[in-house]
């Protein structure tokens, strides 16, 4: 049962098969996300109305089964709280606020081909909020938004549909959803919950509510805009930091030098966190979220002050870097092989990261378009994804007897299939480039193809003068060490004692080894811990 004695009680339509003594949440937007939350708010006594546009995936949670499949706990999670009466799912969200104390909003906000945030959906889903909200009811947005959008956009939104004035007659507040696909119920548990309402009433009813679904800390912001600020500066940092990874590695090309070895050894001073650098940023948000703060520059007290084109110009800039890379990497590639027009060339992995079958603002794109330009016929693989999808996603699959073609192969996407995969089929390969350095060099060599790596030291390597280097060996992809946070307190200020890094590269993936994985405060604060892989070896060490 929730914990939050001001829940009230809400009466629920007779179709749905729940304990009627139970308060009931809304979760708006039933997706990777959303449904997990929906699983975790059910596993702590709530019941649970999950609101989904697509009859698919409200017909199928409510059978018992999870559309997302890869999500780890999901599966049964659904199918536990199904059968206990405690979620139901319905395309009637209107109907759902009605009845609910809660209402959790988790459906997507991105940006469109000309880099605008497309409010659409968000503004669909809030009408539809606005129709059914009750007075007393707590609204809350997790999506990721565009600083003032909860405050401005979705109050007027809900205030207009709802003809109910927001903190007088219903509370609102945003708090980030910070968690990961492929890890939420672990990041559920240990990453700090951050919270902004439109006024005090409101920011401590959602603290009341996360307490009562969460066991991870909760940070309390100042406002709904600090608390999307928060969001989008995380996500803009990993793009930054991505952006100067991927210079430090053009600059390692251009000397010699292996950046990945320079950069691990770099990390080993606790205030250097750089990333992995690669052939390109994808994703829904990395490579999206910065064009939020961008949309913020277009405020009309800073345009008439004509400062927004000084402002963050660093964002700019890494957004422009990491777009590059995939041109920096065929340039390279080019290198070994001369001109690539009238010339096969394959790109691995079409996901915006390993092991994903996703691809928003994939890198492959890039590539492809790199490659196109330069006159060569483009082929591409994924495991993940049918030869119909490939085609249908505007790649060319590549057939196998077109195999012996491949001059040049790029791996894009670290799926772990390709580790195993057998290069010798590629007879007339001459140069692979490891965009994600998840590949094995020796082997890769002893098929007398050259291998490659963004960083690795360029036509300079290895060093003259340098000793040689140990080659660079790939670990698995292995879990990230759980965090105890056992022993702090529940609620941090703003002034939070510690930072948690566990996102280490392009879109979440473990990074290579020697590299910094995560920090931790030491009994409450101070020097950090870190915890590092140790080259050549997949066991964690910390240090
Ligand atoms: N995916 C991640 O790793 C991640 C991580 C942190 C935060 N987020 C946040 O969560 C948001 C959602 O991400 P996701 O991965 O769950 O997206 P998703 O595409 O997997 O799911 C979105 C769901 O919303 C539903 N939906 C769309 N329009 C709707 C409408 N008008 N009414 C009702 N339902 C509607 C879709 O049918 C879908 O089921 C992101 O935009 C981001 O802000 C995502």
């Amino acid at each position: 049962m929730p914990n939050n004695p001001s829940c009230r009680d809400v009466t629920l339509r007779s179709s749905v098969p729940s304990p009627s003594s139970t308060q009931a949440v809304a979760v708006v937007g039933l997706g990777k996300i959303g449904l997990p939350l929906a699983v975790q708010y059910a596993q702590h006594g709530w019941y649970v109305l999950g609101c989904d546009i697509n009859p698919h995936v409200v017909e199928t949670i409510n059978l018992g089964q999870s559309p997302v499949h890869e999500e780890p706990g999901l599966i049964a999670g659904v199918d536990a709280m199904v059968s206990r009466g405690l979620l139901h799912a319905t395309l009637d969200m209107t109907e759902a606020v009605r009845q609910a104390k809660v209402v959790v909003v988790i459906v997507p906000v991105s940006i469109n081909a000309q880099y605008d945030v497309d409010f659409q959906t968000i503004d669909v889903v809030t009408a539809a909020i606005g129709a059914g909200l009750q007075p007393g009811t707590l609204v809350i947005y997790e999506t990721t938004l565009p600083v003032g959008t909860t405050a401005q956009r979705c109050a007027s939104i809900l205030e207009r549909t709802a003809k109910l004035q927001a903190g007088v007659d219903f509370l609102l507040a945003y708090s980030p959803e910070r968690v990961s696909s492929g890890s939420i119920f672990r990041d559920l548990r240990i990453y700090p919950k951050v919270v902004g309402g439109i006024d005090e009433k409101s920011t401590s009813a959602a603290v009341a509510f996360y307490r009562s679904v969460l066991d991870a800390p909760i940070i309390s912001m100042a406002s709904t805009d600090e608390a999307e600020f928060v969001k989008l500066i995380e996500a803009t940092y990993r793009d930054v930091n991505i952006a100067l990874a991927n210079e430090y590695a053009c600059f390692a090309d251009a000397y010699g030098l292996d950046v990945a070895a320079a950069i691990a050894a770099a990390n080993t001073q606790p205030y250097s966190h750089i990333h992995s650098p690669g052939v390109g940023v994808g994703g829904h948000c990395i490579p999206v979220y910065p064009y939020f703060l961008l949309k913020g520059l277009e405020e009309p007290a800073l345009q008439t002050q004509n400062v927004g084109a000084h402002m963050l110009t660093l964002l700019r800039s890494a957004r422009h870097v990491n777009d590059a890379m995939a041109e920096y990497a065929v340039n390279r590639i080019e290198a070994i092989t001369g001109s690539l027009a009238h010339q096969s060339v394959l790109v691995l992995g079409i996901a915006y990261r390993g092991n994903v079958r996703a691809v928003a603002f994939t890198s492959a794109q890039l590539l492809q378009h790199a490659l196109l330009a330069r006159g060569a016929s483009v082929y591409v693989d994924d495991p993940l994804f049918s030869a119909a999808e490939l085609s249908e996603l505007g790649y060319t699959p590549l057939p196998a007897k077109h195999e012996h073609e491949i001059c040049a192969i790029v791996l894009q996407a670290d799926h772990s299939n390709y580790r195993t995969l057998d290069f010798s089929r590629f007879a007339h390969c001459r140069v692979v480039m490891d965009g994600r350095r998840a590949l094995c060099p020796q082997y890769i060599e002893s098929l007398g193809m050259q291998y490659i790596a963004i960083g690795d030291g360029g036509q300079k390597k290895p060093t003259a003068g340098g000793t040689a280097r140990t080659p660079y060996v790939p670990l698995e992809r292995c879990p990230v060490g759980e965090l105890s946070l056992s022993g702090e307190p529940e609620c941090l200020s703003l002034q939070a004692q510690y930072s948690l890094n566990v996102q280490n590269t392009q879109e979440e993936a473990c990074p290579p080894d020697g590299v910094f994985l995560s920090s931790r405060p030491v009994n409450g604060g101070g020097y950090p811990e870190r915890i590092y892989s140790e080259a050549g070896d997949n066991r964690w060490s910390t240090s």
